[in-house]
Parts: C-alpha cells; sequence; structure tokens
C-alpha cells in the first residue's frame, strides 16, 4: 500500500551521525552565538554526534583555540536548549578548533586544510566535512571560490564535503541565480544545503503529517470549502542589532520569501508520494509555479515602518531612529501580500501573506479560513457572533493546532457562538521539540536533504516577489505603523477592498 508517511516513520530509528567535523565561517555573528553553537551542544547532548565530533571556527580574530571555546561555552550557557554537562562539553571542547584567518587570503584556506587534515587523525573524522557559512551573502563567492582552490571542497568515495548557506539567497531573481551559479560550480547539487529554518521546526514538519495521515482536512482542503488562507509571521522585537543585515532587505526579503513561502507550499501542495527529498521538492516547487500576483500589486500589498512609540509598557525607538539605520531609509519592516494559486485546487482563493516587527505579539500561524456555511437555519440575531470556521496551525510560541466552529451558547435561547478546539504540544506530549538548528545541523551531517529548499524553489520564491519589489521601490517611504499595534491602515484597507479582515492572533 501506498503510505507517503513511511519515510516520517524511518526516522523513528535513532539517527546519529557518523564521523564529521564542521567548520563555521562567521563565528562571531549573532546567529553563530544564538543557534548554530548551542544546537551543535544540544546535538552532542543527545548522544547524536560522534565522540571524535570537531568544530572548527573560522574568522578574522586574533584567537587560539581556547579564545573560541570560551565563545562556544558562553554561547552554549546562554542559549542551549538542554542542560549543561561538563562531560558533555569536556568531550565537545576537546575537538575544538580555531582558525584566525581573513576570508580572502589563500594562506588562511591553506591553514584551514591543515587544520582539517589533523582532525582527521587525531579526532578520526575520516575526511568529512561541512563548512557552515554564516556570513554576509556578498561573501559567499570569494569562500566557495577558496573552497574550492584550497581543495577543501572535493569529496571523494569515501569522504564527504557539503556546504551549508544561510539567507539571504541573493536579492533577487537575477542574484540569486547567479548565487546558485557559483554554489553550483564547485559543489554538486547533493552537497548544497540550503537552510530555511522554519523547515526545521516541529511544527512545520507537522503541517505534512497533519494534512497526510488524516483523512479530517484534505476532503475540504479546497476552493469548494476554504474561503482564504492568512499566514502571519508577527513579532513583537525590533531589528534589534541587525542593522547592518536588515536596512536595504526589509521584511519582505527576511521572512516572506522564504519562511512565508515554504509555509504557503506546505499548506497548498498536493500529496507527495514520499517524503523522500525529491518528491516533497516536486510537489512543493508545482504549487510555487502556479502562484500569480494580482494585477493590481499596489492593492494588493502593503508595507510599513515601525514608529517611536510604546510597546509592554517601554518606550522603543522608531525604525528611523534605531542605531544605523539611515534616517532616510525606505526599508519596510512590515509587508503584507495577497497571492493566488493559479490550479483547480486552489481557483479563487487568496492566499495573504503579512510579517512585522514591533507587531501586537510574537505570533506565527497559517489560518485556513472556510466558507460560511451555503444555509444558516437560524435567525440572523441567533448567529451573529459566528464567524468562519478556521483551522489554524499554531506554528509559535504557543505550539499545536486551533480547529474555530460554531457552537450552541448554553441556555434557552438557540444562539450559536464561535468556539476553539484546541490541540497543544505541551499537553498531548511529554517530549520537548527540538530546535529548529539541531534537526537542520543535524540533517547536514546525515547528508538527509527533504527539509533543504534546493535552488529552483528559491528562484521560484524570487520569481513571485521580484514584481512586488520593483513595485515598492517606486514608492519612496512605507507609511508608518504604531510599534505594538497590527501593522500599518493600508494592510487593513487591503483586505478590507477584499470585505475580509485579518486574525487578530
Ligand atoms: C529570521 C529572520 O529568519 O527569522 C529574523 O532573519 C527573524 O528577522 C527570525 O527575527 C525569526 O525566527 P523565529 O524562529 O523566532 O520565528
Amino acid at each position: 500500500m501506498n503510505n507517503p508517511l513511511r519515510d516520517l516513520d524511518d526516522r523513528r530509528i535513532p539517527r546519529v551521525a557518523g564521523p564529521c567535523g564542521l567548520v563555521i565561517f562567521g563565528v562571531t555573528g549573532d546567529l553563530a552565538r544564538k543557534k548554530v553553537m548551542p544546537a551543535i551542544y544540544d546535538l552532542a547532548n543527545r548522544g547524536l554526534l560522534p565522540p571524535g565530533f570537531a568544530l572548527v571556527g573560522f574568522a578574522r580574530r586574533d584567537w587560539v583555540d581556547q579564545d573560541f571555546a570560551k565563545i562556544v561555552h558562553d554561547a552554549v550557557k546562554e542559549y542551549a536548549r538542554t542542560e549543561f554537562r561538563e562531560e558533555v562539553w569536556e568531550q565537545l571542547v576537546s575537538g575544538i578548533r580555531f582558525v584566525a584567518g581573513d576570508l580572502n587570503s589563500d594562506e588562511s584556506y591553506d591553514n584551514l586544510k591543515r587544520v582539517v587534515e589533523e582532525l582527521d587523525i587525531t579526532r578520526g573524522t575520516r575526511g568529512n566535512h561541512a563548512f557552515y557559512l554564516s556570513i554576509p551573502p556578498g561573501l559567499f563567492p570569494v569562500v566557495i571560490q577558496q573552497l574550492k582552490r584550497s581543495g577543501l571542497a572535493e569529496s571523494d568515495a569515501d569522504a564527504w564535503r557539503r556546504v551549508v548557506i544561510e539567507k539571504p539567497f541573493g536579492h533577487d531573481l537575477a542574484s540569486a541565480q547567479e548565487l546558485n551559479r557559483v554554489v553550483g560550480e564547485v559543489f554538486p547539487s547533493g552537497s548544497v544545503f540550503r537552510i530555511d529554518h522554519y523547515l526545521g521546526k516541529e511544527t512545520v514538519q507537522n503541517m505534512m503529517a497533519i494534512r497526510f495521515a488524516n483523512s479530517l482536512y484534505e476532503p475540504i482542503w479546497n476552493s469548494n470549502y476554504v474561503d482564504h488562507v492568512q499566514i502571519t509571521m508577527a513579532e513583537d522585537i525590533g531589528i534589534g542589532g541587525r542593522a547592518g543585515y536588515y536596512d536595504g532587505i526589509g521584511a519582505a526579503r527576511d521572512v516572506i520569501q522564504n519562511h512565508l513561502l515554504q509555509l504557503l507550499a506546505l499548506t497548498a501542495m498536493e500529496e507527495p508520494t514520499s517524503f523522500q527529498a525529491d518528491s516533497v521538492r516536486l510537489e512543493k516547487e508545482k504549487v510555487l509555479r502556479a502562484v500569480v500576483l494580482p494585477r493590481d500589486i499596489e492593492k494588493h500589498s502593503a508595507r510599513g515602518q515601525y514608529a517611536p512609540g510604546w510597546q509592554g509598557g517601554v518606550e522603543v525607538k522608531g525604525y528611523l531612529q534605531e542605531d544605523g539605520i539611515d534616517p532616510a531609509s525606505a526599508t519596510e519592516t512590515y509587508a503584507a501580500i495577497r497571492v493566488d494559486i493559479d490550479n483547480r485546487r486552489w481557483a479563487g482563493v487568496p492566499f495573504y501573506l503579512r510579517a512585522g516587527k514591533r507587531l501586537g505579539r510574537r505570533v506565527t500561524e497559517v489560518a485556513v479560513v472556510f466558507k460560511r456555511a451555503p444555509h444558516l437555519p437560524f435567525s440572523a440575531t441567533a448567529t451573529k457572533e459566528l464567524s468562519n470556521n478556521a483551522v489554524v496551525f499554531r506554528i509559535q510560541p504557543d505550539e499545536g493546532l486551533t480547529v474555530r466552529f460554531g457552537s450552541k451558547v448554553p441556555g434557552t435561547a438557540l444562539e450559536v457562538r464561535d468556539v476553539n478546539m484546541d490541540f497543544a504540544y505541551g499537553a498531548a506530549f511529554t517530549e520537548d521539540s527540538p530546535e529548529a538548528y539541531e534537526r537542520l545541523i543535524l540533517d547536514v551531517l546525515l547528508g538527509d536533504p527533504p527539509l533543504f529548499p534546493r535552488h529552483q524553489e528559491i528562484e521560484l520564491q524570487w520569481n513571485i516577489l521580484d514584481p512586488i519589489l520593483n513595485k515598492w521601490a517606486q514608492k519612496g517611504q512605507p507609511e508608518q505603523y504604531e510599534s505594538g499595534g497590527w501593522g500599518p491602515q493600508s494592510a487593513i484597507d487591503m483586505l478590507a477592498r477584499d470585505g475580509r479582515m485579518w486574525r487578530r492572533p
């Protein structure tokens, strides 16, 4: 019998990485400190890394191994998910090395090569190494070329070399294609792992399980029943210390191009024939290829910038007042777009995507909102508190699933009101969910690619966004919106024009 979940079942066998090492470029950045290093420790703590695992840091710093080990130690203490155990740390630290070097210098990569080869002997990494590029995208080409020149990129039958690339994968379609060309000239496609950390989240993987392991949802998952879909990624934080990264990028490039379009693909795709990488990617690509933009992009999109104000009782700066931001910057910190999907399943069902910083609270969700019942055999007053039924994937922070439907209010009158039926991870399972980066780094070390988008997906995603970005680029400053609120008025108007409202998560 065809069981597309069988590959997920296979993953119940503990998946432990074989002999290998990881080299991180960009060890001084926030991402390495807050996510990558703690995830490595958590994997070690869970017994999923080989005892001889090696972690090499590469940066332009006057450090020796111990200095880097201290950085990793502090990052682990502060951000690791699992408890700190001295014996796990001792084992990990014995495989930590640092290479002080310049990303442009031949000599630095030759040194790195020596260190990696020495680890093959002393730690038994056997030539298996992944290179994690946690650096600004402008530097990818030089590092990739240097990995090739120094021979570090070369795999052979007994030893693998892989490259891990963090977003943004380019700035638009043309630059993404160029980046893919550069990477593709050095690493074969099976050795390239592009990280979209949303795909590593348990709740995001669960979207496929919920859709395809049950008979409850799929029959109504189409334009006969679904009115529209809302995908929201709201953050209460501002840009923090990331001005250098964020300005000139903005909300659409930062998270819609990748995380939100991936959520759209998982919501709308057809059932894959298996959960092998090629089958899943194929279905996601099919649906991304079917995405169309409204004719009038201006009316069906919105963007904004957070204004100075108050959030949670604390006075906060506006985007233009943040340190390191050009006071005339036109970068958006809020973006909303409407797209449609030109296929039989979704014809006429708009997908609304929105993302913003300094909003009312941190929440990511996918809400599938259903049509009203075709006929309501109740008086109008009895159903005035009844809205549309909805299935909501709660991606974070309150992970789970909500089904919203109407129910009779207890009492003598026949009055119907919305109620929620909730599934919450915390109540249903005793295991804690691993962090997205734990799952993804382990998959890289195992060479397991289903949770990594391939270059076609990335390019399709840019293809969707490019016309919107081009239109916005002609429009000057985005609208200011209140910090701690729910985005600019133009976003509310955009849905009102379609006779709909944003959910208030
Ligand atoms: C990153 C974005 O990809 O996701 C950040 O670059 C954003 O701007 C972050 O803050 C949010 O991640 P999460 O997992 O907290 O939703």
